[in-house]
């Protein structure tokens, strides 16, 4: 996979590459490179981005200076890229990223993110030039950069050979091992800790007991998970639209 970060803060992954499933995959191959809109900017002293028209607080990112930054790095109209690559900007309000997304991504061959700064992007930079929008949750951050690092790093480490171990991003929380549920519960030694004894199935060496046990325990995390989500939603007549 090429993986293409576009951001006004580069030096914010340095720390992201020495991770050890990014040198994993950069080792098999992978890339993961970032892109400076500042570099390519049309317009003078760095200028980036500008005040939103119709007032209001913060800055918006300049379309120009994402076309810029696009073709400069593609050599193409960045309105035929997306017919072609994954284009995503990082922004609260777009797909939430999950595991079956993640999934999706990490089959891609080639994936671009977009990060916004301030109060995000010029909406055309969302309509014309990206096949997709990526939320990873429902709060606001100060920019897409910590976004973009928690898609790469969902990403990269699905990359096969990117863990060390085979099986390891295989039955794992929302995988479809696990039908979806989060992990089970794991243990290591000391069997029992200030009396708190692990499950003595895990002890019996019996792999199908231990196999439905953990299954069971997702299951079970599955439906405490469900009944959680649902005490917190708010009641019928209490929501705002109703
Ligand atoms: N940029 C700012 N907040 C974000 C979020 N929650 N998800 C993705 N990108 C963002």
């Amino acid at each position: 996979m090429q993986l293409d970060v576009f951001t006004l803060f580069p030096q914010w992954f340095d720390w992201f590459r020495t991770q050890r499933h990014v040198e994993n995959a950069k080792r098999l191959g992978h890339t993961l490179d970032c892109v400076n809109y500042r570099d390519t900017t049309p317009l003078s002293g760095g200028q980036v981005d500008d005040t939103p028209f119709g007032g209001g607080a913060g800055m918006v990112l300049r379309v120009d200076v994402v076309e810029a930054a696009l073709r400069a790095r593609y050599g193409c109209d960045p309105v035929e890229l997306r017919e072609r690559r994954r284009v995503i900007v990082l922004t609260p309000g777009g797909r939430q990223l999950d595991d079956p997304l993640v999934d999706e991504l990490a089959a891609e061959p080639e994936v671009t993110l977009l990060c916004g700064r301030y109060e995000g992007f010029d909406e055309r930079i969302v309509e014309h030039f990206a096949s997709d929008a990526i939320s990873i949750g429902r709060y606001v951050l100060a920019g897409g950069e910590l976004a973009a690092m928690v898609v790469a790093d969902a990403v990269l480490r699905k990359l096969p050979g990117a863990l060390g171990h085979v099986d390891s991003a295989h039955e794992e929380s929302f995988s479809a091992a696990l039908e979806g549920a989060p992990e089970y519960p794991h243990y290591t030694r000391p069997a029992e800790y200030r009396g708190w004894r692990i499950p003595d199935v895990l002890l019996s060496g019996h792999h199908r007991r231990i196999h439905d046990w953990r299954l069971e325990q997702s299951r079970e995390r599955a439906r405490a998970a469900a009944s959680r989500d649902a005490a917190q939603r708010p009641a019928a007549g209490d929501r705002p639209e109703d």
